[in-house]
């Protein structure tokens, strides 16, 4: 068996003898989305902190290596560094963005730095052959997000490719195995950006397509099954495709008795979501199914709370705490919890692998006291920490769940939680979950649902003005949220026709008489995020 693939306490391993790339992570939001376009080629990549000295990582499946960007600088004074002895083990190295910069700069180049940051497309041109842009265009329009760049190239350095303003958009130092990008090709932005990824990867590297879940899928369960042996295992469903996908995945694994399915209702769920759940559960076999009434619980424990942070802190503490009772009155001993933890979780919370990126939103499903607890206690099992979302849903598939399930849109553990803006009561989640039930039923409709990563409904804090018959009045305002996205570390704004627009506003202003007025949110990921708390 190989090393631990994150320190988690979960026993999950890299693939055994399964060829990889290895990505060092300096940071960067984007990291993931390098390992997702990777492992979409049927190669597997793995996220190791950038700074990590090459003993912890390095062994004979490590066919490349991928040097992350960075929100760092190459100036500043604690700029992450890899492990220098990389440069000499000739094993190829790809540099992207601050993955060049800090190449550059330790090979002997010299790296100016910008004023501002640019930020943006830009058009690149090939000036010399390389196996890197093997089948790319001579021009293309990559993804530029950077403040530095290369002023002079290190000793023995070519430039393969150059921006329109003659900076080195791609450059090679063969005594170094390494190709640098100035630009991001993970990025979807970025024209011919996963050619030149799978170049890298299958062609320089010469990593074989060994990776899929379904070769995964025996090792995991053998895996799993190691670690639980007989004991009894918890999970906690929470209605989304995730937690959905590890039920099945527990009742095919180990005997029905040997799991205890809970579901909290928490009172911010979708509409109709409870009675679903529990007739998709029993659906799937399963024996020990504990549905648990806590809306009262939580609206009382969220009455007064508006501050988004202290919201998720008040629903994660309270979902520990009715947990506990619940599972004391029903489970004793040496439980395992099981969560549907993904790989983009755990580095979204700063508990990653790569360990350098920052926290973005507290997930509690990562923080909590109990999750502490069992993790310290080797008592968890996260059997899609390994995996990212779309490679979650190939499992789901593959285990025989439903597309209902399997396709559903992510949905947050703290639910209309955060999607309430403002002060959290009964009848505002009611309006809500109104009008997100019309939305989705729209889409469907439409035969839309499918092409959108996310879309919900968020009920603003504010009351606007409008008709009602002859007299003005003040009423509700609806924000309706449609992205696409890979993983959710970034997203682009859905562009509805606007007749769709139109009639899912007249189908919530006329179906729910708090609703005055409909707006849509414009926004991509970033700035903004998906959720609107
Ligand atoms: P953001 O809003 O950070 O969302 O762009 C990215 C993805 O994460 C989901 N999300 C959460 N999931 N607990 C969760 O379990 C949370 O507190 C939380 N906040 C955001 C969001 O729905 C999207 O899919």
């Amino acid at each position: 068996m190989g090393r631990k693939i994150m320190t988690t306490g979960s026993a999950l391993t890299p693939p055994s003898g399964t060829d990889r790339i290895v990505i060092l992570d300096f940071g960067s939001q984007t990291t993931h989305l390098i390992g997702r376009r990777i492992r979409e080629q049927g190669i597997f990549a793995e996220i190791v902190a950038g700074t990590a000295p090459m003993e912890d990582w390095i062994d004979e499946g490590v066919r490349g290596v991928i040097l992350s960007g960075s929100p760092s600088s190459i100036h500043d004074e604690d700029a992450p560094l890899p492990d220098r002895r990389i440069y000499s083990r000739g094993i190829p190295l790809l540099g992207i963005c601050y993955g060049l910069h800090v190449t550059a700069h330790l090979l002997g180049g010299e790296i100016s730095r910008a004023e501002t940051r640019e930020y943006g497309p830009a058009p690149v041109e090939v000036v010399t052959n390389h196996e890197i842009t093997s089948g790319v265009s001579r021009r293309f329009t990559s993804w530029m997000s950077h403040g530095d760049a290369i002023r002079r190239l290190p000793p023995g350095a070519r430039e393969i490719a150059t921006t329109s303003h003659g900076v080195t958009a791609i450059v090679t130092i063969p005594e170094a195995s390494f190709v640098g990008l100035q630009f991001h090709p993970e990025v979807t932005h970025s024209e011919q950006g996963l050619q030149i990824l799978d170049n890298f990867a299958a062609g320089v590297c010469q990593a074989r397509r060994q990776w899929s879940v379904e070769n995964y899928l025996e090792q995991l369960q053998g895996e799993l099954r190691s670690q639980a042996g007989d004991k009894p295992i918890l999970l906690l469903i929470s209605g989304g495709v995730d937690s959905s996908v590890v039920a099945a995945l527990l009742l095919q694994t180990f005997p029905p008795e040997q799991i205890h399915l809970m579901y909290i209702d928490t009172g911010l769920m979708r509409k109709d979501e409870s009675v679903e759940i529990g007739a998709a559960l029993r659906k799937l076999g399963a024996r020990n199914l504990y549905l648990i009434d806590a809306e009262e619980r939580f609206l009382s424990a969220l009455a007064g709370a508006v501050d988004p942070e202290k919201k998720r802190h008040i629903i994660g503490d309270l979902f520990i705490s009715v947990q506990e009772d619940e599972i004391a009155s029903r489970l004793s001993g040496d439980y395992l919890l099981a969560q549907g933890t993904l790989y983009t979780d755990l580095i979204e919370s700063g508990h990653g692998s790569g360990g350098t990126a920052k926290s973005i939103k507290s997930h509690h499903n990562v923080a909590s006291p109990l999750v502490k607890k069992k993790r310290e206690a080797g008592l968890i099992l996260e059997p899609l920490a390994a995996l990212y979302k779309d490679e979650v849903r190939d499992l789901g598939r593959l285990l025989g769940l439903p597309e209902e399930i399997v396709g559903r849109h992510p949905f947050p553990g703290p639910g209309l939680g955060v999607r309430v803006l403002g002060e959290v009561t009964r009848e505002r989640c009611d309006i809500l979950r109104e009008a997100d039930a019309i939305f989705i039923r729209e889409l469907r409709k439409a035969g839309l649902y499918d092409a959108i990563w996310q879309a919900f409904a968020v009920l603003l804090p504010i009351q606007s003005v409008g008709v009602a018959g002859d007299s003005r009045a003040y009423g509700n305002v609806v924000a309706l949220r449609a992205v696409t996205s890979t993983d959710g570390m970034t997203a682009d704004v859905y562009g509805f026709e606007p007749a769709f627009l139109r009639t899912v506003s007249a189908a919530i202003t006329n179906g729910i008489p708090q609703v005055g007025r409909v707006v849509y949110d414009c926004s991509g990921k970033p700035p903004a995020t998906i959720e609107w708390e």
